[in-house]
């Protein structure tokens, strides 16, 4: 085993011990009729081969070794502490998505909700379909089409301050901070740039905790990040109480960004939102919608770089809009109707590499899947890499073909970047109005190489280039 995995290896061996002493000790139902697999070794399960599948970068080697191993579309494991049944491809994407609160509910780590408190990731049945109502009326397309130009100003913003003028920067750490601030811009309309900075300090510290054994006590990620939350938090309450000013005296709308959607209306019977959730769920909006978008932006860039004559039709395509538009003029919600060649670029790539490797159910009641029985309590896993890997459903599944997307594109279930059903993401629409506004921009205004064109990209846990992805940069023209 290298030396690189072998320290986060031990890390997680030590993270779990405590949780998996306390987990032996309970009672074990007997069930006879269990999916093949293994629960690996005592107290770490099969945690490390999980966790070296994903630092090599490949997290679906991990599933695919036990499906050839099985011949089956389901399987055992443990892994973060918990029994685990993995269902394969489309139809356990299907099974799992179509039966959120009847069978099977959402499932994070403990530390999540730990964290995040009372929100929309913490919340389940009746009380989730709510609050995503109530943040859906700020995400859906009506509402997105009043906030492109916003977005394609802050990118603009962004490149010039940042990326012009540069002969080399590093992607990744550049792109974080953007969609950072586009954040904090559109989710609260933040435009101190003292506070933003001093919430992505904080927020830096809050991430590495997020997925940890949570163990509050000093010294532990857990602990530094659930001090973290409060600092942001109490940020937060402070702007909450300037906007609720605000919206009395007339000088924000309800309508600005979602903190003040969420203070003005209540939820179908007109009850408002607690101030504290309306807080926790601010938080957990800027984790969910951060690195899943700047992580996508560099596998963008990356991909890119490595397929010149994909790159040209993108750029002829983001050229023809450009010089449809009068000097100055934003990009509006039109426009990006007409990226449908972009759009299937980025869909590729998140095809190739999904940004999120997949999540997490919990089993609500013994049930039977595929003649096998899942008992209650267990946890269970679905994973976007794998049904994306998959050569029945994506004929040759390891070449970038962007024309996969063209006409009715992938079999249901078999493209699930964003997930699917009830618990399907939130952000999809923002995420794709994010993605074409920055590539507009970027082909637009730049021409960039890879520095270290062998560069890695790993899953912590989502994909990131391992030196950051520094690029050389030239202006376009
Ligand atoms: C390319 C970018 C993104 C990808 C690939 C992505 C992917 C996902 C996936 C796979 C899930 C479902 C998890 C599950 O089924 O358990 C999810 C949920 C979620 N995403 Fe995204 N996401 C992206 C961007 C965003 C953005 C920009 C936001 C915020 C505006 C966001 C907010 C959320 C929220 C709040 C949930 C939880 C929904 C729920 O529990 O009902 N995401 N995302």
């Amino acid at each position: 085993m290298e030396a690189s995995t072998l320290v986060p290896a031990f890390a997680l061996l030590l993270l779990l011990l405590p949780l998996a002493v306390i987990k032996l000790l309970k009672p074990k139902a007997s069930h006879p009729n269990l999916p093949p697999g293994s629960f690996g070794w005592p107290v770490i399960g099969e945690s490390l081969e999980f966790l070296r599948c994903q630092r090599g970068g490949c997290p679906e080697k991990f599933i695919r070794d036990r499906m050839s191993k099985y011949n089956s579309p389901v399987f055992r494991t443990s892994v973060l502490g918990e029994p685990m049944a993995v269902l394969y491809g489309p139809a356990g994407n299907k099974f799992l998505f179509s039966n959120e609160g009847k069978k099977v509910a959402l499932w994070w780590p403990s530390s999540v909700g730990k964290l995040m408190g009372r929100c929309l990731v913490s919340k389940v049945g009746d009380e989730a379909r709510s609050d995503k109502k109530m943040l859906m009326s700020f995400f859906n397309p009506e509402a997105l089409k009043r906030i492109v130009g916003v977005v394609d100003e802050v990118t603009k913003d962004h490149l010039r301050i940042h990326w012009e003028g540069k002969d080399q920067l590093e992607a990744y750490s550049t792109l974080k901070q953007h969609t950072f601030d586009l954040a904090c811009r559109l989710f609260m309309s933040i435009t101190d740039p003292q506070l933003v900075s001093r919430l992505a300090d904080h927020f830096h510290v809050f991430l590495r905790g997020v997925i940890d054994l949570p163990l509050n006590v000093p010294g532990t990620n857990f602990y530094r990040s659930k001090k973290a939350a409060d600092s942001i938090r109490k940020e937060l309450r402070v702007l909450v109480k300037q906007r609720r000013v605000e919206l009395e005296k007339k000088t924000a709308s309800p309508s600005q960004d979602i903190m003040t959607h969420l203070i003005a209306n209540g939820d179908e019977n007109g009850k408002l939102m607690p101030e504290a959730e309306i807080i926790n769920n601010m938080l957990n909006l800027l984790f969910a919608g951060h690195d899943t978008s700047s992580s996508t932006l560099v596998l963008i860039i990356k991909y890119l770089s490595e397929l010149p004559y994909v790159l040209e039709k993108v750029v002829a395509e983001q050229r023809e809009i450009a010089a449809s538009k009068a000097g100055g003029e934003l990009i509006q919600w039109g426009d990006l109707q007409k990226m449908r060649y972009s759009w299937n670029v980025i869909s590729e790539v998140m095809r190739m590499t999904a940004p999120v490797y997949g999540s997490f159910r919990e089993a609500l009641v013994d049930f039977t899947y595929e003649g096998y029985t899942i008992p209650k309590d267990w946890k269970l896993h679905w994973s976007a890499c794998t049904t994306h890997g998959d050569p029945d459903y994506h004929p040759r599944a390891p070449t970038f073909d962007e024309s996969r997307f063209e006409g009715s594109g992938p079999a249901p279930y078999s493209y699930v970047p964003f997930g699917g059903g009830p618990r399907m993401c939130l952000g999809l629409e923002f995420a794709r109005v994010e993605l074409l506004v920055f590539l507009h921009n970027l082909i637009n205004g730049f021409r960039w190489s890879l520095v270290n064109p062998d560069e890695k990209i790993i899953y912590d846990p989502m994909p990131i280039p391992v030196e950051g992805l520094p690029i050389r940069l030239r202006p376009r023209d």
